[in-house]
């Protein structure tokens, strides 16, 4: 079973990271990374995740700007070289920037909606052309609870994800009788950079909502994910599964 070949957005660090690790554990025998940054370079980064996993699966980590339609086409022309297919892709990168809609900034609504909503048409339509040839494919796009509920001074975020939701319902209604499924992990309240940025007060206020009593951790997210790319989730398509202590119920 473990010779899936994924790509996954994102990838560096966070959630991205616990993602690229699980299904390497797990189901795959490669697995490409992409980001817009890295720590040291993406050679580095994918050597460093080999030998955190230590089990003989290939990581290969590219340079790439999610936002960029090329940069989407490139990535895919990538795994092919480097892997020989793509049976999963994980649509992951995603940042936030937060503001009352009467401070928001127009950039900042638009890099959110590009970087969260628009990277998914690139790196679906990308992966798409080979899956739809394959007859098979897997596809996670990484929503959040806020996309469902909304929220005070996310209102750019919330619009990506809750975008991002019907996005991938259409997707899986038009892919599904090639075999491709299409699902969303809709994470909670995770402990990463993205959420570092938020102040002790703004916590304890989350805190309260979550019946779980903790945050969540990216092994959380990625044990999910997985799962809903595995032959145990095959007849599961077009579903937000949402991962979050029990914040939405
Ligand atoms: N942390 C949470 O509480 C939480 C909750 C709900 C949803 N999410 C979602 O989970 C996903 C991962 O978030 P995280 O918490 O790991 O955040 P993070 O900031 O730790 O990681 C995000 C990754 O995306 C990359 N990225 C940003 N812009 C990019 C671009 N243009 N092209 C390629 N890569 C880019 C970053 O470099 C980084 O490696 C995001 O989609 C986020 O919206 C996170």
């Amino acid at each position: 079973m473990k010779n899936k070949k994924a790509v996954v957005t994102g990838g560096s660090r966070g959630i991205g990271k616990a993602i690229v690790k699980e299904l390497a554990l797990r189901n795959c025998s490669s697995v490409l990374l992409t980001d817009i940054s890295f720590a040291s370079t993406p050679e580095e980064c994918a050597k460093e995740i080999e030998s955190e996993l230590g089990n003989g699966t290939k990581i290969f980590a590219f340079k790439a700007d999610a936002t960029s339609f090329n940069d989407a086409q490139a990535t895919m022309q990538e795994a092919i070289d480097k892997m020989g297919g793509v049976d999963f892709l994980v649509n992951n990168a995603g940042i936030t920037k937060d503001n009352l809609l009467i401070r928001m900034t127009e950039n900042d609504f638009d890099a959110v909606i590009n970087v969260n909503l628009k990277s998914i048409f690139n790196y679906t339509k990308a992966a798409l052309k080979f899956m739809v040839s394959a007859r098979y494919g897997r596809i996670v796009n990484i929503a959040s609870v806020v996309g469902l509920m909304g929220n005070a001074g996310q209102s750019n975020y919330a619009a990506s994800k809750a975008g991002l939701i019907g996005f991938s319902k259409s997707i899986a209604r038009e892919v599904a009788s090639r075999n491709i499924t299409v699902n969303c992990v809709a994470p909670g309240f995770i402990e990463t950079d993205m959420t570092k940025k938020l102040s002790e007060i703004q916590r304890e206020a989350l805190m309260k909502n979550v019946p779980l009593g903790r945050m969540g951790s990216p092994e959380d997210i990625a044990k999910v994910v997985n799962f809903l790319c595995s032959e145990d989730a095959d007849y599961i398509t077009g579903q937000v599964i949402t991962v979050d202590g029990g914040m939405v119920m």
